[in-house]
């Protein structure tokens, strides 16, 4: 039974891997910023789960390394064990350089990278104690294929996959599997490089990505696909 932390799992994509999760017999910890759009996914996750009580909540920043900390604890005391860390929270910024803020800066790397950084670091030894598990960090194709007005966004997700092979190579030999999916533009509020359109019916929606996710996590333990890419089967 997977016991899992999905950050960011208030809405959009993570949101869709939590409701995967549970609905495969996991228990899930979702968290988000705001503490009343965590209260109301929580009652939503939990309705869909038949008012399960496998599903929890708790308002963590991923920039706030105590609250990390705290939140890695709190899973564990309530699911007995942590063998699943979904990295999903992040932001994004679509602007030029000469218009990107100290701020706005600092907010995409902490909260892309940095963030997944103090998940991971607070989650190994609990992955460890369970014998093993899967973190499964959400990067994107802009990871990959960098396009203007949007340095700040690159940077995060090509460091994020980076960050995701170099610790895949060091923690595969304790059990523990570490893959990075990139997927392309995915319906959510996020606003990406693209916009919103009034027709989004060409683009992946939060249950594709959480079908990567629910993959992964079938393969044999000795199977790793440590890389997955993910984009609309066609253009807008
Ligand atoms: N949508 C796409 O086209 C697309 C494509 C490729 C990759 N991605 C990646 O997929 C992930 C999810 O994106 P999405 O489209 O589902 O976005 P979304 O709908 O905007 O949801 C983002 C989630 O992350 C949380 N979050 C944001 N900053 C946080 C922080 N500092 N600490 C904790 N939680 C935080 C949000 O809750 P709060 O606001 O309450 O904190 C929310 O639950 C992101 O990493 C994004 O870069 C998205």
């Amino acid at each position: 039974m997977h016991t899992a932390i999905v950050t960011g799992g208030t809405k959009g994509i993570g949101y869709g891997i939590a409701e995967a999760l549970l609905a495969a017999g996991g228990c899930v910890m979702i968290t988000g910023r705001n503490a009343a759009g965590v209260a109301d996914a929580v009652g939503r996750l939990g309705a869909g789960a038949g008012k399960s009580t496998r599903v929890s909540g708790r308002a963590v920043d991923v920039r706030d390394r105590a609250a990390v900390d705290a939140m890695v604890a709190e899973a564990v005391r309530q699911f007995g064990s942590l063998n699943t860390l979904v990295n999903n929270a992040g932001v994004g910024l679509f602007t030029a350089v000469e218009q990107t803020t100290d701020e706005d800066w600092a907010r995409v790397i902490e909260t892309n990278l940095t963030g997944v950084f103090y998940c991971s670091r607070a989650a190994i030894p609990a992955l460890r104690q369970a014998g093993g598990g899967w973190m499964i960090n959400i990067a994107s194709l802009a990871g990959r294929n960098y396009f203007a007005n949007a340095s700040a966004y690159c940077a995060s997700k090509a460091g994020l996959v980076a960050f995701s092979e170099a610790l895949m190579l060091e923690v595969r030999n304790d059990n523990i599997r570490v893959s990075v999916v990139m997927p392309g533009s995915v319906a959510t509020d996020f606003t990406g490089p693209s916009g919103k359109h009034d027709d989004e019916s060409w683009k992946l929606t939060p249950a594709d990505i959480a079908e990567v996710v629910m993959d992964l996590l079938r393969h044999p333990s000795r199977s790793l696909p440590s890389k997955v890419e993910i984009r609309p089967a066609r253009t807008k």
